[in-house]
């Protein structure tokens, strides 16, 4: 124990062990830096939700299983319940709140209201994240692609064949007119 413990102050000094106490990490967040201070053990999706208040990323399993928590890092769509805000670095994260822009909803929004794909809507800001990530690198998804993207949500209410109509009326437009 005590070898162990003179290992781990070794470390620790060596900047090979990260905490255990607060650390300072920025997060850049729906384009603007914030400055944090956080255990190692924090979650992206906790960070989001205490300190930044974006309550609109969700947290159900909080173990990599539903996506209610997704978001984007980068462009790409991620578990935040299962990546420490530690890890994040500088990449670009983008949440629900920053997907559309000031004046009007994200395409994908606009298609779930028009084809009713929220029932609860516990697990749809989720969905959002992860359609419209498709959607930006795949205009035009077909039927397969779609239930692909969304195959690792979980959502209690059923609304799956709601969500793959929404964007597949969005696939089919000749515009598509994503911000
Ligand atoms: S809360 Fe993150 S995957 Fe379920
Ligand atoms: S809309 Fe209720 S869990 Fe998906």
């Amino acid at each position: 124990m005590a070898n162990e413990r003179r290992n781990e102050d070794k470390a620790v000094a060596a900047g090979h062990i990260a905490g255990p106490g607060l650390l300072p990490i920025v997060l850049q967040v729906n384009g603007e830096d914030h400055d944090l201070m956080v255990e190692p053990r924090t979650t992206l999706a906790e960070a989001l939700r205490g300190p930044l208040g974006l309550t609109g990323t969700k947290i159900a399993c909080n173990h990599g299983v539903c996506s209610a928590c997704t978001v984007w890092l980068d462009d790409l769509a991620v578990a935040s319940c299962s990546v420490l805000a530690i890890e994040v670095g500088e990449r670009r994260i983008t949440t629900i709140e920053g997907l559309a822009g000031q004046e009007h909803l994200h395409p994908v929004q606009e298609a779930f209201i028009a084809h009713d794909a929220i029932q609860c809507g516990f697990c749809t800001p989720g969905l959002v994240m992860s359609c419209a990530a498709l959607l930006a690198r795949n205009p035009h998804p077909d039927r397969k692609e779609i239930e692909t993207a969304i195959s690792g949500h979980l959502c209690r209410c059923g609304t799956y064949p709601h969500v793959v109509q929404a964007m597949l009326a969005l696939g089919t437009r000749e515009e598509p007119d994503l911000e």
